[in-house]
């Protein structure tokens, strides 16, 4: 396996506490949230099953999961999440590390999602062959990102284009000149990486719940602005 870089992830992570409170890290995710719904129908949450948040932050997809009666579990580089999220889903078990080097044992789940946290890991191959690692043969892996190939909602410029110009603008998380770039993915190129650990990789566009672009996603899937990509852990 590739060596990943422990030292950037550790900045990175102290991005994430810099703006732990600026309100973007909420304790709740909304009953109708469409994210929450792909984490329901991919992983199918039941008694006993172990389920793990790869980049919980607070817990708040955990949160939801609660009644289901599965065994939870959540990981995250940023301890100040990690001190909210024991507070916020009691129910569960929480540890602190990387996606790139996951502390957890081969085979120790039987579910595994991933949102909006992919993004922020410099060495995406590792990340992806941690969560196979942790997973049961035949364990699902959700995966929630941004997709470049999308159109962003409220600009309607290309994400492709719109991300760059945000960032060299300074608009970002990631001061300019910061040594990495959040990654948005392109949908083909992130399910071929995951093809070398899981089967029946797919794709779906995120269609619903951005206001006005709603419809417009909807005529023309593919240019959502994000998108899930699920697969099963190889046999
Ligand atoms: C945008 S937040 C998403 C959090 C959560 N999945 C949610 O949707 O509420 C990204 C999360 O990834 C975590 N993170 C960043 N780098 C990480 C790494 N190398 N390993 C584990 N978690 C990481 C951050 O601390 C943060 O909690």
């Amino acid at each position: 396996m590739a060596q990943h870089d422990a030292g950037l992830e550790r900045e990175i992570a102290n991005c994430f506490r810099r703006i732990g409170d600026s309100g973007w890290f909420p304790d709740e995710v909304g009953a109708e949230s469409r994210q929450l719904a792909l984490v329901f129908e991919t992983l199918k949450p039941g008694p006993g099953m172990r389920i793990l948040d790869a980049g919980c932050a607070r817990g708040r997809f955990l949160r939801r999961l609660e009644t289901s009666g599965a065994r939870l579990f959540g990981v995250d580089l940023t301890e100040v999440f990690l001190h909210s999220a024991h507070a916020n889903v009691q129910g569960a078990a929480f540890a602190g590390g990387s996606l790139s080097s996951l502390p957890f044992a081969d085979g120790a789940f039987d579910a595994v999602y991933c949102i909006e946290t992919l993004e922020h890991l410099p060495d995406t191959e590792t990340a992806l062959a941690e969560m196979a690692r942790v997973l049961r043969p035949g364990g699902p892996l959700l995966v929630i990102d941004k997709s470049m190939m999308g159109l962003h909602p409220r600009s309607a410029m290309p994400n492709a284009v719109w991300k760059p110009w945000m960032e060299r603008r300074g608009r970002w998380m990631y001061p300019v000149e910061f040594g990495f770039r959040e990654k948005w993915f392109w949908p083909r190129e992130l399910a071929r990486m995951m093809e070398r650990h899981f089967d029946d990789v797919s794709i779906r566009f995120q269609t619903e719940g951005f206001g006005k672009a709603t419809r417009l996603y909807r005529a023309l899937p593919f240019l959502a602005f994000e998108a899930a990509w699920s697969g099963k852990r190889r046999l």
